[in-house]
Formats: structure tokens, sequence, C-alpha cells
């Protein structure tokens, strides 16, 4: 591309990974109070993926990132945004690391830190880093052991999270060119940060000099305020990404919305007047794994032929932070 104006990001690859490790909701059963016929019935999982004792989200981002720079025929990139909530460690960023790992030292690579919107802002920070000449080719990968945070004894979220990662390849290009990424409509409610929280581990806590009290490293969730907000701020962040790209919402062929809970996906989804056949969902088989969902939803629906270059596709997440975000593109054809 040569000048500034009118520079866009393009989507040109897309990878996802999973852990081998499957956890069922008999297994669960097995140790907490809860059904398989529970789980199905609010949130819409079956099983999901878990790393193994000594695997870092590093490791998940890695496998991602190497999949999505091979879609995208080149294994380049002069930047590296990885979004995540579980860093392999407090410091440095992670994101360094797995360029390294990539082949891609040298690179400017930094961590995303905004939860189940990971992958939203990743996007919108990608895109800057490309509108504003600072990069011609930047790795996005949003990853998440999410199961690292998670307390084993809270059946509010274990049954719910998981491990995974997803990556897309962005490459400086045209507006309205396939794959072009359109605005990112971010939001945020600092205000509600507590339906979402690992109390422990931060300056807050480290500075009283005070070991965390018992269970407040782990992850916990307000289950029934969160799904309220997100079924609220998913449906508005849609509408507006939308307006913004000039679509209408019948115009949208696929919604790729957060896997958060079946429940909420469906709730967007008839607030958006979007049918089941347009919505694409993994949630059954990979749980909510944070970040890392939209994009290995993305990755997955290519895979199986769900998701196919020309469809309008509309994409939205909500977490904690509270963060939200949505955007539009039109699917590239993508090796996957
Ligand atoms: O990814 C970031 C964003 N996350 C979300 O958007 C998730 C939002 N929230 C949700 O997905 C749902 O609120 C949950 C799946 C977490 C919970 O579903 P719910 O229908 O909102 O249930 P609830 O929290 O209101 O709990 C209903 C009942 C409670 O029992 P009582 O108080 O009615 O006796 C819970 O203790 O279900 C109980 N419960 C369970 N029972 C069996 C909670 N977890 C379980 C469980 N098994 N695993």
């Amino acid at each position: 591309m040569s000048g500034r104006a009118g520079r866009a990001a393009v989507v040109c690859g897309v990878g996802g990974y999973v852990p081998p490790g499957v956890v069922t909701n008999e297994d669960l059963t097995a140790r907490l109070d809860t059904s398989d016929e529970w789980i199905r019935s609010r949130t819409g999982i079956a099983t999901r993926h878990v790393i193994e004792p000594g695997t870092a989200t590093s490791d998940l981002a890695v496998e991602a990132g190497l999949r999505a720079l091979k879609s995208s025929g080149e294994a380049r990139a002069d930047a590296v945004v990885l979004a995540t909530t579980t860093p392999d460690q407090p410091c440095p960023a992670t994101a360094p690391q797995v360029a390294a790992r990539l082949g891609l030292a040298g690179a400017a690579a930094f961590d995303v830190s905004a939860v189940c919107t990971g992958f939203l802002y990743g996007l919108a920070t990608a895109s800057g880093l490309i509108a504003a000449g600072t990069a011609e080719r930047v790795l996005l990968i949003a990853a998440d052991a999410f199961t690292t945070i998670i307390d084993p004894q809270d059946r509010g979220t274990a049954v719910i999270f998981a491990d995974g990662a997803g990556a897309v390849v962005l490459r400086a290009g045209r507006p309205d060119e396939p794959g072009a990424v359109g605005r990112t409509v971010l939001g945020s409610d600092g205000d509600h940060r507590h339906l979402i929280e690992v109390p422990a581990g931060g300056s807050r806590q480290r500075s009283t000099g005070l070991p965390a009290a018992p269970g407040e490293e782990f992850f916990r969730m307000h289950g029934r305020d969160t799904y309220r907000m997100a079924v609220e701020r998913m449906t508005a962040a849609s509408k507006a990404a939308v307006e913004s790209a000039g679509w209408d919402l019948a115009d949208v062929d696929r919604l790729a919305a957060h896997q958060a809970n079946a429940r909420i996906l469906t709730a967007v989804a008839e607030r958006l007047g979007i049918p089941p056949e347009r919505q694409l969902s993994n949630i059954e088989h990979v749980g909510n794994t944070g970040a890392a969902s939209i994009p290995l939803l993305l990755a997955q629906a290519a895979e199986a032929g769900d998701l196919a270059a020309g469809h309008r596709v509309l994409l939205t997440a909500f977490g904690g932070g509270l963060a939200w975000g949505s955007t539009t593109l039109v699917w590239p054809g993508l090796d996957v």
C-alpha cells in the first residue's frame, strides 16, 4: 500500500486451537453439585477443552498463531497483539514470547486486557496500528487458559469457562475490500467491575502486604446481572456497528457473538432479528473460552463451511470490565 489515506485492516488469515483434553458434563457432575441437564439447559455446553498441568496461555497462542499465519500464506507480521486475561506471568507481557516462538522476534508485541471482549479491543488496536502506518501486517491472537483462574469448586463458573485460542492476520488494505474490518464500536462500565473479577493478585491487594484471603485469587461472576447486561450491551453495540457499516440488520449473513451462554446468544439474535440459521455457535463443544471465543468460532466455522467468502459478518462481545464491543466485516476467501 502506498500512502496512509483510506487504509483499513483486512483479515487475510484465521486459525484456532483447543488443547486436546476434554471435560464432559458427566466429569463435572462427578465432583460438583450440578447435572448434565442443568448445564445443557442453562448454558448450552456439553463438553469443553482444558489444558494439561504445565501448559500456559502462550502455548495455546503459539498454536493458533501458527495456523493463522499458515492460512495467510506468509509467516510474517510486524506486530503481534495478544488479547488475554491469563498471561503466562504478571510481568512481562506474554506477546513478546509468543512472537519470538513464532519466528517473529523484533516485531512490536504487547498484550491487550479486556477479558471476553479482548478480541474486539484487539481488532480495534490492530486496525489503529495499520491505519497509522505503524504496522503493515498484524498477527492478532486471543488466547485464554481460563481454567487456571477458575475455582474448581465453584459450580457457577467451573461448568462454563474453558481453554482455547484463536487468531487472525490483518494486512493493510482498502476499506471497501472483503475482509476489511469496519468501525469497531467499543464501550466500558467500570462502575460494574465487581460483576466479573479476580479480587486478589493485583496492586490493590498486594499493596496491603497481606496474603490474599482464601478464594480471592479466583475468578468470580455474578451470573444473573451479567446475563442481563450482556444482552443489552451486545444488542446495542451490534446495532451501532451495523449502522456504521451502512447495512441493515437484515443484511447480516452471520452473527459471530462471544460464546458466553447459548441463551444469551439466542436473546441477542432475537432482539436483532437474526434467525437461528444465521447464528454461528460452537459453545456446545468449547464452552466459554474468554477472549479466544470469537476468533476460535470464526476459524471453526470457516473450516466447517458455515462461514464463506462474501458473508456479511457481525461480531459482538461482552465481558469483565465491564467491556463490550461490536464490528462488521465481509468474510474474505481464506485457506483454512
Ligand atoms: O463471558 C463473560 C460474560 N459472561 C456471561 O455473560 C455469563 C452470564 N451469565 C450466565 O451465563 C448465567 O447467569 C449462568 C449460566 C452463569 C447462570 O444461569 P442462571 O439461569 O442465571 O442461574 P442463576 O445464577 O440465577 O442460578 C439459578 C440457580 C441458583 O440456585 P437457587 O438460588 O435458585 O437455589 C444457583 O445456585 O441455579 C443454581 N446453580 C446451579 N445449579 C446446578 C448455579 N450454577 C449451577 C450449576 N448446577 N452449575
